[in-house]
């Protein structure tokens, strides 16, 4: 399958901060304190459903991954960065990190628990969205659940800088409702909305989305 436009730029400037935003970037560990329990809740949620494989997709340097890993999940990371990859693979040896695309994911059809995505499908053109969510549910075993993670509004950014360094990435912010919409025409049943307005001193809202894949065929 041709690779999206989009990702050369993604991969390129991710690539290119990817020390910088190891540095800069808070873990989980230092995170605001409802970031960090979406995140706990989530592990529970899947441990509860039976556990399984989770993804870590657009992983960047793995502290999620690792995290998740420390509350009790068979968890791994993908990542379209190299540079993201290596970090990750380095600070996490016990681990596996690969280098792919969350819109091809190299996971069997219902093979996976969980899937994670945490500030990284703002990359993704809003358009593309419905393809990629269709993946999640796609790899995701009956009743797995998804948390997606990061910043909602209504808006296109394409900055030339970030983390200290030229990016060429755009970044997509898509209204919530409008996330659950696409969550639900994928098949997906959306569990948990948590919004926080002004999150972390930033000028636009932070969401966490928990959706889940139908139980059995036909729900
Ligand atoms: C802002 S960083 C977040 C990294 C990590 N989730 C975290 O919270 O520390 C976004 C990451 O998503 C990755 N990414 C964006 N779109 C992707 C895609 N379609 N497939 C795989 N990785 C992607 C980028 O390379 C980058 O490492």
């Amino acid at each position: 399958m041709a690779e999206p436009v989009h990702l050369a730029a993604v991969r390129a400037s991710y690539d290119t901060v990817a020390a910088d935003y190891l540095r800069l970037v808070v873990p989980p560990e230092g995170m605001d304190p409802v970031s960090r329990a979406m995140i706990g809740a989530f592990a529970e949620l899947v441990r509860e459903s039976g556990g399984g494989e989770v993804a870590d997709v657009g992983c960047g340097p793995g502290r999620i991954t690792a995290y998740l890993h420390g509350l009790g999940l068979s968890a791994f990371g993908v990542d379209v960065s190299g540079g993201m990859i290596g970090l990750a693979r380095r600070a996490y040896p016990e681990l596996r990190f690969t280098v792919g695309s969350m819109g091809a994911l190299d996971a069997a059809d219902g093979s996976l628990g969980g899937i994670l995505a945490w500030y990284s499908v703002h990359h993704t053109p809003p358009e593309q969205l419905p393809v990629l969510f269709a993946e999640f549910a796609r790899a995701l075993a009956p009743g797995g659940h998804l948390l997606l993670g990061g910043h909602a509004g209504d808006e296109e950014r394409h900055p030339t800088s970030a983390y200290g360094h030229p990016v060429s990435y755009a970044s997509y912010l898509v209204p919530v409702g409008r996330l659950v919409e696409l969550l639900e025409r994928a098949g997906f049943g959306v569990t948990a909305r948590v919004e926080q307005p002004n999150a972390q001193n930033a000028d636009r809202s932070h969401v966490c989305l928990v959706a889940r894949t139908p139980q059995n065929a036909g729900d």
